[in-house]
């Protein structure tokens, strides 16, 4: 694992909005995971910049969200299809069909899963998969428990997931307990992961993520398996690491090294 410590969450957005749009001047044509809740936003916002003032175009890029609530269709104020379409989509030049968000209005929610998986495998895969983390490790709405091999499918939300969503809900609105979400071997399958946290409430699922053993208790443990993954936290998020100050020098280090090979 490679774990940048930074500052704050302004700093975070930059260094993983810069992945980004390195990437994306590489391979224009490039496939994303992307996520929602509200740690990937301040990112959003850089890639909304950097495509206005014309540093990256998304117009032959694609992308595919980690999840989606069961039972809301796109155009319901919580779904996530509409979050993105609020935060990115909507601001940026990206083909509205080549975006992608699991359809929580599905018909056969099972056969919908089956389907997104392999709609990702034709286009060729996730060049980077984005991932914020919950408080209880979770990825995507993959829970503890979830099988570290598991690919998209219908997914039972926590107790604490539901708390932590109860903010975007409005008092007495329905709030879905189930979700359609990319299974942990879905994820494993990108080519890299950029997982992004910032604040305390985060310190023990990164403690946990980096420093814990590999298990399903923690999903985001299962990417200690990945042979490229990039975690972007802040101070507050890196507090609980017993080693933070030798990942800062392995930083540091990378740094001199790709200096001199330049
Ligand atoms: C969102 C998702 C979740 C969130 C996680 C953190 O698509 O899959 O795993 O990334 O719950 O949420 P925030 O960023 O709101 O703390």
């Amino acid at each position: 694992m490679q774990i940048v410590i930074l500052e704050n969450s302004e700093a975070v957005a930059a260094h993983g909005a810069e992945v980004f749009i390195q990437k994306l001047q590489k391979k224009p044509n490039a496939v994303f995971g992307l996520a929602t809740g509200s740690t990937p936003l301040a990112l959003y916002k850089k890639l909304i910049e950097a495509n206005q003032n014309k540093t990256v175009s998304f117009s032959d890029a694609s992308s595919f969200n980690l999840d989606e609530y069961l039972g809301l269709s796109g155009q319901h104020p919580q779904s996530y299809r509409h979050f993105m379409q609020e935060n990115l989509f909507n601001h940026i030049d990206i083909h509205r069909d080549n975006t992608h968000v699991p359809h929580g209005d599905a018909e056969n929610p099972i056969t919908a899963c089956k389907e997104y998986d392999e709609l990702i495998t034709q286009k060729g895969g996730i060049d980077i998969q984005l991932l914020g983390i919950g408080r209880n490790g979770h990825i995507g709405f993959n829970e503890p428990s979830s099988g570290l091999s598991s690919r998209t499918r219908v997914k039972t939300l926590t107790h604490a997931t539901i708390a932590d969503n109860a903010r975007f809900f409005a008092e007495g609105e329905f709030q879905p307990h189930l979700s359609i979400t990319m299974g942990i071997g879905t994820i494993m399958d990108s080519r890299k992961v950029l997982l992004l946290a910032t604040g305390s409430s985060k310190a023990d699922a990164i403690y946990a993520t980096v420093e814990g053993p590999l298990s399903a208790s923690c999903p985001a443990s299962a990417l200690q398996m990945h042979q490229d993954v990039m975690l972007i936290i802040d101070e507050a998020a890196a507090e609980k690491l017993q080693h933070k100050e030798f990942y800062k020098h392995i930083e540091r280090e990378n740094q001199k090294l790709m200096a001199s090979l330049k």
